[in-house]
This record gives C-alpha cells, sequence and structure tokens, in this order.
C-alpha cells in the first residue's frame, strides 16, 4: 500500500499487558467471566456496595463534563492540591501518552528504567524519541547512583519511573526521588504510582509538584476495582496540567466512569477495610507458594514474582485450569510469572489447583 504512516508509527510494537486475552480464551472455550485473573493488581473486593445500581441511573444521552470537574474537585479535597493540579483520563495510560504528546519530539531523549510498564516506550517512540533503557544487573534493584550518572551524560527530556515498579514491586524512597531529580534539570520526570495504594509505608510525593518538572501518575481502575471502566489521574503544576487538557481528546472521560468515580471517593472505609484483607490473602499466597518451593521475591507491593522457572508453561497449565497468571516474558524475565492476590478464598483455589500441576508434572 502507498499510504504509510509517519516512520515511528511503522515500527511501532504493541505493548503486552496482563489481563484476559479474549481471543485466547475463545480458543481455549473458557469463559472470560470463569477465569480468576491474578495477571492484574486490581482490588478484588470493590467497587464497594451501590455502585452498580448507581450506574445504571447515569444519563447517558448527554455529553460528560470535559473537565470532569467534580470529580476533579473531589480528589483535589483528598489529596490537599487545587483542581488545576489535576486531570482526569481514560486509565492512567491515557495520561502517559498524553505527556508524551504534550513534551515530546523527535530526537528527545527520554530514559526508562527496565523491567517496567511497556507503555512508557511506546509513547515515546511515537513521538519519535530516543529511547535510553536503563537495567540494573539482577534486573531488581536499580542503583540511584547508576541512574543519576546517566541522566547527567544524556540530559534526558524525560524520565519515566513506575513506583512501585511493576513488575518488580519495588518502591522508591523520597531520597531516591530527591536525587535523581537534583540532576534532571528542565526535564520531566514521570511518576508513574498507579499501584501506591498497595504500598504499606509511603512517602508523601504530593510535595514534588510544586518542582514544576514531576508528573504523578495515579490509577483509580486498581484502587476501586474499575479495570474495565477506565479510570486514572494525574496531579502536577497547573502549568502541567493546563499543557496536557490542551491535548487532551474532549470528554476522555465518559459520564459513568466521572459519576462512579466520585461515588468511590465518598466511600474510602470499605477501601481501607478491603486492603487489610488484601493483606491477609498476600501473606496466605507468600507462605503457601514457599511451602511448595515457590517462594516469591520481595515486594513494597503487594503483587510479586515467582520464578517458577518456565513461566509460559506453567501459565498456559494454569489457564487451562481458568486461572491467569501474568508470564514475564515481555520484561525479558521468561522464568517468572507474577502474581496479584486476590479473595483469600480464591487464593485458596489457586495454590490446590497449582499443588495439582505440581503433582503431575
Ligand atoms: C505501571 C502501570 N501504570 C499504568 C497502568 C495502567 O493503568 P490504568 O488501568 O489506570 O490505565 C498499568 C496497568 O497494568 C501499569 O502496570
Amino acid at each position: 500500500m502507498s499510504l504509510q504512516p509517519r516512520p515511528e508509527i511503522s515500527s511501532l510494537k504493541a505493548g503486552v499487558h496482563g489481563g484476559i486475552n479474549y481471543a485466547e480464551l475463545a480458543a481455549l472455550g473458557i469463559e472470560p467471566c470463569e477465569v480468576l485473573d491474578f495477571s492484574v493488581c486490581v482490588n478484588p473486593y470493590m467497587p464497594p456496595p451501590g455502585i452498580k445500581r448507581a450506574m445504571q441511573a447515569v444519563n447517558i444521552t448527554q455529553y460528560p463534563d470535559p473537565q470532569a470537574t467534580e470529580l476533579r474537585e473531589k480528589l483535589a479535597g483528598k489529596l490537599g492540591v487545587s483542581p488545576q493540579n489535576i486531570i482526569a483520563g481514560n486509565g492512567t495510560t491515557e495520561l502517559i501518552r498524553l505527556a508524551a504528546l504534550a513534551y515530546l519530539q523527535t530526537g528527545d531523549t527520554v530514559i526508562i528504567v527496565e523491567p517496567t510498564y511497556d507503555d512508557y516506550e511506546i509513547a515515546g517512540r511515537m513521538m519519535g524519541a530516543r529511547i535510553i533503557r536503563y537495567r540494573a544487573k539482577d534486573s531488581l534493584t536499580p542503583s540511584i547512583t547508576d541512574i543519576t550518572e546517566l541522566i547527567k551524560q544524556q540530559q534526558p527530556k524525560a524520565i519515566f519511573l513506575c513506583n512501585p515498579n511493576n513488575p518488580t514491586g519495588k518502591y522508591l524512597s523520597q531520597d531516591d526521588i530527591t536525587a535523581i531529580l537534583r540532576c534532571l534539570g528542565d526535564g520531566i520526570l514521570v511518576l508513574d504510582e498507579a499501584y501506591i495504594s498497595f504500598v504499606e509505608k509511603t512517602w508523601a510525593s504530593i510535595a514534588l509538584i510544586t518542582k514544576g518538572n514531576v508528573l504523578l501518575l495515579r490509577s483509580m481502575t486498581k484502587d476501586y476495582g474499575l479495570a474495565g471502566l477506565r479510570l486514572g489521574y494525574a496531579v502536577a503544576h497547573e502549568e502541567i496540567i493546563a499543557i496536557l487538557h490542551r491535548v487532551c481528546p474532549p470528554w476522555n472521560v465518559n459520564v459513568i466512569a466521572q459519576k462512579v468515580g466520585v461515588m468511590v471517593l465518598e466511600k474510602e472505609d470499605p477501601l481501607q477495610k478491603s486492603k487489610q484483607k488484601l493483606q491477609q490473602a498476600r501473606q496466605y499466597l507468600v507462605q503457601n507458594l514457599t511451602r511448595l518451593g515457590l517462594p516469591p521475591l520481595p515486594s513494597d507491593a503487594n503483587f510479586f514474582l515467582v520464578n517458577a522457572g518456565k513461566a509460559a508453561v506453567l501459565r498456559q497449565k494454569l489457564l487451562r485450569h481458568g486461572i491467569l497468571v501474568r508470564d514475564c516474558a515481555s520484561f525479558g524475565l521468561p522464568e517468572y510469572v507474577r502474581l496479584a492476590p486476590r479473595t483469600l478464598s480464591e487464593c485458596c483455589r489457586f495454590i490446590k489447583t497449582l499443588e495439582t500441576i505440581l503433582k503431575n508434572s
């Protein structure tokens, strides 16, 4: 065909994500609703009661508020910032794209600390940026000294950091991020905190937005079990937010997502209780995986990596029993699967299934 996209797009590959592959399930004759999905870190105790009924009352015949005003006001109150410091997105992933669209151009240098979420590289490549990857020798423990050296050498326009990191669960400290920012100059730090709610001891990253070159990303799809609805937000200096609004498609967050977003923020109690239950489920998984000779790697988040030898084979075997785990080959970790806890009874089913598979192999 003579019609060609921009060269950056011709060479672009689709990202690899956890979650259900609908075509794969159809080929195996499994219904998506039958699958227990341990491959994504989405709160299984959410959304709180009453939300599904309230969704039915939403008027879908009118366009949504393009500014998502009520949602941004609620978030601002919760975070102690102004609504001008917030933009809502159709999931965090949309905001990663908007950041790249607004700030990157051909030839800009972008640093990505790997292994990590695919979409940073995709967003950078789309804009023609030059991607510099940093990866620790053990893939798990990044050296802040090495990263700051790299920043000084490369003077990037942007650095993408995932904190806690997907898939390792490593959570960088305030000192680590301060050291990185100190040498970043005029570049932007995109700090993806999609999983921050699942870290036990966090530090107050919101204060970083006064620096004027930090974009914090948060995901409501994970905290509140809204992965299918899609909802995320970014927090930053108001000039950055104004720029992101300029490149944001109109009505990017639909009426149902806006309404549900406001409602869940008014029900913080169920979220706190669900976190305690998730901690118990996580402990159960860690203890039993260790008992079965598959001890998880330490993680500051509630998801973790398990060395399964041939991870793709284990994933396939579990899937035939209706259980999904994340094969980490796309992260360059082909021996590992990533798991996030579900409810305690679902974790019990997972462990029983795994025991049967291990006995028969
Ligand atoms: C690090 C990271 N950021 C963002 C996302 C996407 O979140 P959302 O569902 O809010 O788009 C994911 C999803 O897997 C992720 O792992």
